[in-house]
């Protein structure tokens, strides 16, 4: 598969998760790229067709107030009107209480509700090693 990571971080914790999930997709031959949102956004802004190579989006952010950091919900914004129908989707995050990480992810799903939502992984602060296990099972069963 040809995937996409974007991930915002304030503080580092959800660039290690986006981090450690290149690795094990590298390590089942998938090809991935990974991007902080604000390196592509002004080229994702002006091409609606940037996505059209991949087949998995990796959407992730750290939580604020509950849900996604603002400046991700922009990026998103940006992008909810493309054309991603039928591409999957994989939210993540990371959280200091443990349900702000779900949240985020829940409300990141729900901006893309034509895509083919395959798994939420998140985390509390950087206790990620189980959280990315459990992403190397989800990418065990990727074609
Ligand atoms: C402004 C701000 C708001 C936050 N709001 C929440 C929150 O609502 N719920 C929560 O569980 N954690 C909250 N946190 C904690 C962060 O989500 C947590 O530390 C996370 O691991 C940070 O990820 P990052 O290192 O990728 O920025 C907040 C942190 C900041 C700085």
């Amino acid at each position: 598969m040809i995937v996409i990571i974007i991930y915002n971080t304030a503080t580092g914790n959800t660039r290690q998760i986006a981090k450690k999930m290149r690795e094990i997709l590298e390590n089942h031959n998938h090809k991935c790229d990974l991007y902080r949102d604000k390196e592509i956004k002004d080229k994702v802004k002006v091409d609606p067709q940037y996505f059209d190579l991949y087949d998995l989006i990796c959407l992730g952010s750290c939580t604020h107030g509950n849900r996604p950091a603002k400046s991700f919900n922009k990026f998103m914004s940006t992008i909810e009107n493309y054309d991603l129908a039928g591409k999957s989707l994989v939210c993540f995050s990371s959280s200091l209480g443990p349900e702000g990480w779900k949240e985020t992810c829940k409300e990141i799903r729900e901006k893309f509700p034509d895509m083919n939502h395959i798994g939420n992984f998140g985390c509390v602060s950087k206790n990620y090693d189980s959280t990315i296990r459990n992403f190397e099972e989800l990418v065990k069963k990727l074609n």
